[in-house]
């Protein structure tokens, strides 16, 4: 983490009272019971939810299977249709008039579409998957702008059991085709063009050049046309998302699916190799997309209008701009477009005109909005807003006051939530009418979540800093990592494998009254703009250049990304005056645009001890340019510290 937010988080005392509200947890001793209730009967108290909450095919025996750790199964004797829990049952219960999803798209058109509406067209799509050969168990990816149909076809997956996976429409080609092969996709989801800054982006083209280098399991494209744009047409292939869809019926019965069928596969970033699959259930996963939106943004399905500003590209997108506010019944909004676009006041018009109350977002998002102005928030009415949520990294406790001060007016709580794409949901986070908040912390777990700091050896740290671990299953848990168990017990499991620790990969530190305060990777993972990154991938597709030797990626400090991409790159060739604009725009096609390095400096030599490895805190504080703090000693060719100084 950027050290300034470091130190600001370690001077931060100040503390902030629930607003008072006449909600379920209005105060600190109902999360302590609720809490409690877990400690005192563990499987008892989340069976007792998943009864209460979910809407089950078949009821299960079974709570929690722990015979094959860490290879957890919860309910899985059950039988549960994620589709029929965010759709049918609202329907039948009266609510299908109620807003399933308000639309707003980036040039101003606005679409509101019922609960009704969407159960119809999630069936149709289901319907259209089928006629294209797609059954329970296939894999499909999709490659989406944020519109309503990308919410359709995933719940149209969920519905037939045809586990999804969403690539965000920012990453490349290229690492598109490397996540369709990964999942071996039989059908892949993409739309003409989306979205941004008033330009449309070539979506259907990346898959095309994706599929034209190899993705032999793709039999059919399905293709929405939103764009408005020309797009290339393989016949046979391709299909028209509208055109299929109104040839089908909007009837299609729920696949019957055990609780544990696999969901949807997520690609995320670690420290090593390539990006990891992971893997969702259906049962868990929703359990706690569901039981959160109550419990970190008490959300009331009947009043609230709750809008995520993540793209379903990321885990925050698939639970809480989807899965978790429908299975509630609510109303979740959707945004295309950039939040500062056509300026810094976008958010907060599309806040006053959908009326919206809860708001989540990311610190970067926040900060960006703080360097824009005052004048663009003071514009607009906000007194709807009611929760506000962060997300995805650190918050420094200056974006923190001005979210609580100018967005909420010092009357909405903030809820700060920590949580990974391999947890589903929430682990850490207050609850907004009963936990006091501090700035920069993320507070307490949520009741039934066991996270703890602990040294190296495992034992837990009452107070001060040290590894963050989670020290129990929990429904929404990853269940693995596509088609790499090894992999998934090294990363998570085997750190603290003597204790049966989930290892997070964060530093955190434990406060005097057991607050949780995330202090970053402790990993060779980057947090860039709330996004994660491994350094390893960057440095990947910088030697995939011609040009280059060996390449080096660290994290630098950013004052609105929190953290920028800083590459150390040695040379093949002689260097020339465009190989650093040459070196970015091969990254963002190898890659993506977010991977574009901020800044590549070139070196003869990299910095590595005699048993050849980089030296990479030394790398760190060069980015940061702060004094050197580690030891050198045993760095072969010490000459080479001023050239990476840049002097
Ligand atoms: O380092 C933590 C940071 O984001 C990582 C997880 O990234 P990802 O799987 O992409 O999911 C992001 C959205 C859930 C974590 O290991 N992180 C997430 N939330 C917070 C955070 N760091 C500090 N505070 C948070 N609230």
């Amino acid at each position: 983490m950027n050290q300034d937010n470091i130190e600001s988080i370690l001077e931060e005392t100040r503390i902030f009272s629930p607003p008072q509200s006449d909600t379920s947890f209005s105060s600190l001793d109902h999360w302590q019971i609720t809490s409690d209730a877990f400690t005192t009967d563990f499987e008892g108290t989340w069976g007792k939810l998943a009864q209460q909450h979910l809407t089950w095919q078949k009821t299960f025996t079974q709570v929690l299977d722990e015979t094959n750790p860490p290879f957890y199964r919860w309910f899985s004797d059950g039988q549960i249709n994620l589709s029929e829990n965010c759709l049918d049952r609202h329907v039948k219960y009266g609510l299908g008039d109620r807003t399933a999803i308000i639309w707003q798209g980036e040039a101003g058109d606005v679409r509101h579409i019922s609960y009704t509406e969407l159960l119809a067209n999630v069936c149709k799509a289901a319907n259209t998957l089928k006629s294209l050969g797609v059954k329970t168990g296939d894999r499909v990816v999709l490659y989406m702008p944020m519109i309503p149909e990308t919410a359709m076809a995933m719940l149209a997956c969920a519905r037939i059991g045809a586990t999804h996976s969403v690539v965000f429409g920012g990453f490349s080609a290229q690492s598109l085709r490397d996540r369709i092969e990964d999942a071996g996709a039989s059908v892949v989801i993409t739309a003409d063009g989306g979205y941004r800054r008033g330009v449309v982006h070539a979506l259907k083209l990346s898959v095309d050049d994706a599929l034209s280098q190899g993705c032999k399991s793709v039999n059919h494209l399905l293709v929405v046309k939103h764009g408005g744009n020309d797009v290339a047409w393989q016949e046979g292939r391709d299909v028209d998302w509208h055109e299929a869809l109104a040839a089908q019926s909007d009837i299609c019965p729920a696949e019957i699916l055990d609780s544990e069928h696999p969901l949807f596969i997520l690609y995320t970033s670690g420290s090593t190799g390539k990006p990891k699959g992971i893997v969702h259930s259906t049962a868990g996963y929703l359990l706690w997309a569901h039981l959160t939106m109550q419990y970190s943004f008490d959300f009331k399905p009947e009043s609230d209008v709750f809008w995520c500003t993540a793209d379903v590209g990321w885990i925050t997108g698939h639970s809480y701009s989807v899965y978790g506010p429908l299975s509630n019944g609510g109303t979740s909004l959707m945004y295309e477009g950039v939040p500062t676009y056509p300026d810094a006041g976008r958010i907060w018009k599309i806040c006053q005109e959908h009326q919206v109350t809860v708001f989540y977002t990311a610190p970067t998002a926040i900060r960006a909005l703080i360097k824009a102005g005052d004048d663009y928030p003071n514009a607009y009415d906000l007194s709807k807003l009611r929760v506000l949520g962060t997300v995805g990294e650190p918050i420094n406790p200056e974006a923190w006051m001005w979210y609580h001060k100018t967005i909420g007016q010092e009357r909405c709580p903030i809820v700060d939530t920590w949580w990974q794409t391999e947890t589903g949901g929430h682990m850490i986070a207050p609850m907004p009418f009963a936990t006091p908040t501090k700035p920069g912390s993320a507070t307490l777990p949520l009741p039934g979540v066991f996270a703890e700091v602990v040294d190296a050896d495992g034992e837990v740290v009452k107070e001060g800093g040290g590894l963050l671990v989670l020290t129990k299953p929990w429904p929404s848990m990853l269940r693995g990592i596509w088609g790499d168990k090894s992999r998934f017990i090294e990363t998570y499991w085997q750190k603290f494998a003597n204790k049966g620790y989930y290892f997070a990969g964060d530093g955190a530190r434990k406060d005097e009254d057991g607050y949780i305060w995330i202090m970053g990777r402790v990993d060779d993972v980057l947090n860039v703009s709330g996004h994660r990154l491994g350094t390893m991938e960057i440095e990947s597709a910088l030697v995939s250049h011609p040009a280059v030797a060996e390449a080096a990626v660290v994290g630098c400090p950013d004052d609105i990304k929190g953290e920028g991409i800083f590459a150390f790159v040695t040379l093949k060739t002689t260097e020339t005056n465009d190989l650093v604009q040459v070196l970015r725009a091969h990254v963002s096609q190898e890659i993506g645009a977010i991977a574009k390095p901020d800044v590549i400096r070139f070196t003869h030599d990299l910095p590595k001890t005699r048993s050849g490895k980089i030296m990479r805190r030394l790398l760190r504080d060069i980015a940061a340019g702060k004094a050197i703090t580690s030891d050198i000693s045993t760095l072969e060719n010490q000459s080479v510290i001023a050239i990476l100084q840049g002097q």
